[in-house]
């Protein structure tokens, strides 16, 4: 049986890998769970949010999955290391991108957009102290921005104010880095774009995640080189999903009762 790759988030956000993945990794086979009917993680415990992910990684086993990609930066930046700990399957994470966005900062002043656990988890905190001897982050929690995605609210007056309300206060303390720091977020990077000033560069690191991922399946020398695009597979905890609504016609859909 092919062996597929496993995608966790919390809903859609990490479908924003999805492009990168279809371009880097063409042949292998997403099996994606968005864990919908515990959304968001980002106001949930670190206890919650771990036993989701043993659950999803259990079911993704199950499914014959080679790698589980934690598509949430939450999720990663929480529990990664004790998935790692539990499992022998290669886990990859995503977080959000500080160290890129201090290294091309002019004026030493970068910006941060994530969830309230990204944020306050040990895992940013090692990373931030890392930098912050050289640089200032200025962080800011995005509620509500989870819904406006989820909702498709992305060109919503409502949405850009919201965004205006987070985005205003790092322009005027000089960031000219904005680390996307929430797979959610990228779908709302043009709505970004026309927010903050051209010399505000946005930072997403959807790419560079699967890039190692694809790394990580040549050394293992578990890269599947087909060539027939495989059917991707999408499932929701939850039954009335929102996830439906952003698949391809060629993409399945089941719900999943965990
Ligand atoms: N996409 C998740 C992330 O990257 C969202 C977490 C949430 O559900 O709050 O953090």
């Amino acid at each position: 049986m092919k062996q597929g790759i496993g995608f966790i988030d919390s809903g859609i956000g990490g479908l924003s890998l999805r492009t990168a993945m279809i371009e880097l990794l063409p042949f292998e086979q997403i099996t994606y769970i968005a864990d919908e009917a515990f959304s968001p993680y980002g106001e949930k415990t670190a206890e919650v949010i771990l036993k989701r992910c043993q659950l999803l990684t259990d079911e993704l086993i199950q499914k014959k999955c080679k790698v589980v990609v934690l598509a949430c930066n939450t999720a990663t930046t929480q529990v990664i290391n004790q998935l790692r700990h539990d499992y022998s399957i290669p886990f990859v994470g995503i977080e959000p991108a500080i160290k890129p966005a201090a290294l091309g900062s002019k004026t030493g002043v970068i910006g941060v957009l994530a969830t309230k656990g990204t944020l306050n988890s040990q895992l940013f905190h090692q990373n931030s102290l890392l930098q912050s001897k050289k640089i200032t982050i200025v962080e800011q929690v995005g509620t509500g921005l989870i819904e406006c995605v989820e909702n498709g609210k992305i060109n919503d007056e409502s949405t850009r104010n919201l965004l205006r309300s987070f985005l205003t206060p790092m322009i005027e303390k000089g960031i000219d880095r904005l680390v996307l720091g929430c797979t959610h977020y990228p779908f709302l990077e043009p709505v970004i774009q026309k927010i903050v000033p051209p010399e505000v560069e946005i930072i997403d690191n959807s790419r560079a995640v699967i890039q190692q991922l694809k790394r990580i399946l040549t050394e293992q020398g578990n890269l599947e080189l087909g060539f027939e695009r495989p059917k991707h597979l999408f499932f929701s905890t939850k039954t009335n999903s929102r996830l439906k609504n952003f698949l391809e016609k060629d993409e399945e859909f089941n719900f999943l009762s965990i």
